[in-house]
């Protein structure tokens, strides 16, 4: 049985995984709107991870005898300033993300929920990737400014593999 403490912290994270996955979903839109397919099928493939992730919780929860909470998710925004503004708030929101898991293991550790703190092990691994990729594609389309950004949005995808 899930103590109440963590159910809360997993249900939190629930609403901030869910929320990952529609702001990457409107990253995808705006990317396909503006002529980025190559960026725009990275972040819908990395809008169906994060709806991978909430689902991870959601039944975690359950399967402990907890109660998974379905929220309402905020609006994520409908513009953005370019693609590499974009990037950096991936970069800034997968930093918060991880900051969020290591908060439920703290807590874990406190309750000595060790069963939970075992399950927040693939995520703690997932997010040193995510932030590691995300951070890639900052750093190289700082580098190489217009010219690499038409390369990167006909490659992109190869990252992925
Ligand atoms: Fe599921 Fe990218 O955090």
């Amino acid at each position: 049985m899930l103590k109440k403490k963590v159910e809360e912290l997993c249900n939190r994270q629930v609403e901030r995984e869910g929320y990952s996955s529609i702001l990457y979903l409107a990253m995808a839109s705006w990317a396909e709107q503006n002529g980025m397919a190559g960026f725009a099928s990275w972040l819908y493939a990395q809008a169906d991870e994060e709806k991978a992730h909430m689902l991870k919780f959601v039944r975690y929860i359950n399967e402990r005898g907890g109660r998974a909470d379905i929220p309402a998710f905020s609006k994520p925004p409908v513009d953005f300033k370019g693609i590499v503004e974009m990037f950096d708030e991936v970069l800034k929101h997968e930093q918060f993300i991880s900051a969020s898991i290591n908060e439920i293991v703290e807590t874990t550790l406190a309750e000595k929920d060790f069963a939970t703190n075992n399950f927040l092990q693939w995520f703690v691994a997932e997010q040193v990737e995510e932030e590691s990729s995300a951070q890639a594609i900052v750093d190289k389309l700082k580098l190489g400014g217009k010219n690499i950004m038409y390369q990167m949005d006909r490659d992109i995808m190869k990252l992925r593999d």
